[in-house]
């Protein structure tokens, strides 16, 4: 990774009010569904209590895409990545309601998680669903998704998606 890259951080934190609704469902379900960041590699079998096949989600939002495939798809074991703390609120409430034991969360820089939490080949499916835009015209070109599509790509054994409504393109900004 150069040096360029290396200085601007990979994401924006706007982070509005956390409600105290949402403070308290993050402290009763974060031990629970949460997963600290470390610089351990994670061992999947562990986590779930199982041996399956295992999608990332980066930049999991407030984590809908995240408990439709989980809800859709019990075989299989999800792990959301995202630094906005009221989503992963949400996303925590939500696997609650749905009674869901297939999902957890890690709210943490996903290029750090990725390069430090995630063994190469370990993953089924890694996906990157609409990135925010990078705000800063002159940071576009230094700063690319290329970093953690490489590290994320060396992890998936099977599929990669990354659909984008960003307007620079599909080159996730954000996330380099
Ligand atoms: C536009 S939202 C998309 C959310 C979700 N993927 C969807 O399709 O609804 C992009 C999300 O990526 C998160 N994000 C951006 N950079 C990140 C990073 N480096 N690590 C973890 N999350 C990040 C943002 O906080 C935001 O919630």
């Amino acid at each position: 990774m150069s040096d360029t890259i290396r200085r601007i951080r990979s994401f924006v934190r706007r982070e509005g009010r956390f409600t105290p609704g949402q403070q308290q469902a993050w402290e009763r379900l974060m031990p629970q569904f949460g997963i600290e960041f470390s610089d351990q590699p994670l061992d999947f079998e562990r986590l779930f209590g199982r041996d399956a096949p295992v999608t990332l989600e980066i930049g999991s939002g407030n984590g809908e895409t995240l408990v439709t495939l989980a809800a859709a798809h019990p075989e299989n074991d999800y792990i959301g990545i995202e630094v906005h703390r009221p989503g992963v609120g949400r996303l925590l409430r939500r696997i609650e309601e749905l009674e869901l034991s297939n999902v957890r969360v890690i709210c943490h820089d996903a290029v750090e998680v990725v390069e430090r939490m995630v063994l190469d080949a370990s993953l089924d499916a890694v996906l990157l669903y609409f990135p925010d835009p990078w705000h800063k015209k002159r940071h576009t070109n230094a700063v690319s998704a290329a970093p953690i599509r490489r590290a994320a790509l060396l992890q998936t054994q099977g599929h990669w998606s990354l659909p984008s409504g960003n307007r620079l393109g599909g080159l996730c900004p954000p996330y380099g």
